[in-house]
């Protein structure tokens, strides 16, 4: 995709139109950030991740505006007036600019046909002002299937779900504890005038009132600090890591959780990070480079483990599975147009799948710990019910904690506007032999 030396909103556009097209915000949006010069990039960000939050509600309007749909080959420009019915409804950028700009980006896309269309698409909705929400998927921004599963899974949650869904996620640390108390670092945020109050559940977790660059951190670079969500953090609190133990994080890249593993407990015997990704698992190396920490890195599909493992079990097993990633929608709003309903069944197998294998290599007495960031059952406590329906030797453990819903299986976190992201837990044990 070339943006080069296109005006912000025709960049944008083509962006969106990328991730119509099935590819993610992460995967198309640096290339594109690239290509602009840097003051620029703050904006262009804001525009592509606020365009696809309200991607459902702008897309109502839009259709609604538009006598028939622009041609296949025009479709950029349809974005394009998303971008800008973004900005009118959402940003303080005054109306003449928004519109004068959304027509010389349509020039700019050598779609000069299509200038009197934006034009008069976007002084209607300038004159006429937001309508009132057609149906449920407009009204809450998201899939009309997502609304409903939600409704379904979560009869006096759903519309939480769903606003908290639409918020901004917040900035949350993890403080190294090897380095640092979380006291010391909430001290050095306090010099630094950053203001930043402590997670409620995890131990090592800062919350920041106001998201800031990460160079702007105290001791970023040199691995004091690193960004993980709150409910992230939590898995550390249910591996109950003891030095000496083989850890395995099957599902690791960017490695995230395999770092506050080896951050939370010094003298393990070995942490073996997997992922099945040659494009993701390089990220999980820069990580545990950045802050001094060692791990043995695998590419290979974690069930197929005639291909990798050596035979000597596990004592602790971290299995984050990929999922729906339904509970981190705020942090990832492209997840709206690009997920499907009927990707869920066959995650949920995979999901299984990677479950049974595990568990063949997790050492008797030894600990797994389940997660995924998702909010659908589907993907959660009901594949622990399935698992354990499977396998009579397993023995579920009820973490003593104060967060999370008891769902009998597992604990489920949904996403809390002012805090943690939809994540589910379940830690299973395996007899002594
Ligand atoms: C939810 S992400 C893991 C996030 C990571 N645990 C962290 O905290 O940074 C799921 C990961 O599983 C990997 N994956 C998917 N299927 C896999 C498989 N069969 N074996 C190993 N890794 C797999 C994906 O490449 C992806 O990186």
């Amino acid at each position: 995709m070339d943006t080069y030396g296109l005006p912000l909103r025709a960049a944008a556009a083509k962006v969106l139109l990328a991730v119509e097209n099935g590819q993610s915000l992460n995967q198309c949006l640096p290339p594109a950030l690239q290509q602009l010069p840097p003051d620029q990039r703050p904006a262009m960000q804001a525009l592509c991740f606020g365009t696809s939050r309200w991607f459902h509600r702008l897309d109502g309007e839009l259709r609604s505006r538009l006598k028939k749909s622009l041609r296949p080959t025009d479709r950029v420009v349809h974005h394009l007036m998303l971008v800008a019915l973004f900005q009118l409804r959402f940003s303080q950028q005054a109306n003449y600019a928004i519109l004068n700009e959304s027509v010389e980006a349509c020039r700019a896309l050598n779609k000069p046909h299509l200038t009197g269309l934006v034009n008069g698409v976007l002084r209607s909705a300038e004159r006429e002002g937001a309508p009132e929400p057609a149906d449920d998927a407009s009204r809450f921004s998201h899939p009309q299937w997502m609304v409903e599963k939600l409704r379904h899974n979560w009869p006096d949650d759903w519309q939480s779900i769903l606003d908290a869904n639409n918020t901004q996620a917040p900035m949350t640390l993890r403080v190294n504890a090897r380095r640092m108390s979380r006291d010391a670092y909430l001290d050095l945020l306090k010099e630094a005038v950053i203001e930043a109050v402590p997670t409620r559940f995890a131990p090592h977790g800062i919350q920041l009132v106001h998201p800031v660059p990460v160079d702007h951190l105290p001791y970023f670079l040199d691995g004091t600090v690193s960004v993980q969500d709150e409910a992230a953090q939590l898995c550390t609190t249910l591996l109950d890591l003891k030095p000496g133990q083989r850890v395995l994080d099957a599902c690791a890249a960017p490695g995230g959780k395999t770092c506050a593993i080896l951050e939370a407990c010094d003298g393990l015997n070995e942490v073996v990070a997997l992922d099945e990704s040659a494009e993701r698992l390089p990220r999980v190396q820069e990580n545990l480079d950045r802050l001094d920490l060692h791990a043995t890195l695998n590419q290979a599909d974690a069930a197929d483990t005639e291909q990798w493992w050596d035979g000597e079990p596990f004592d602790r097993i971290l299995l984050d599975v990929p999922c729906s990633a339904s509970g981190v929608i705020r942090r990832h709003p492209d997840i709206k147009l690009l997920r499907r309903e009927s990707d869920i069944t066959p995650l949920a197998a995979i999901q299984l799948g990677l479950l049974n294998a595990m568990w063949d290599i997790l050492k008797p007495g030894g600990r797994l710990v389940y997660a995924t960031c998702s909010v659908f059952p589907q993907e959660n406590h009901r594949i622990i019910q399935r698992f354990q329906k499977q396998n009579q030797d397993v023995q579920p453990v009820e973490p003593d904690v104060a967060w999370g819903r008891d769902m009998g299986a597992g604990r489920q976190l949904l996403p809390d506007p002012e805090s943690h992201d939809g994540f589910f837990y379940a830690v299973l044990e395996k007899p002594e032999a």
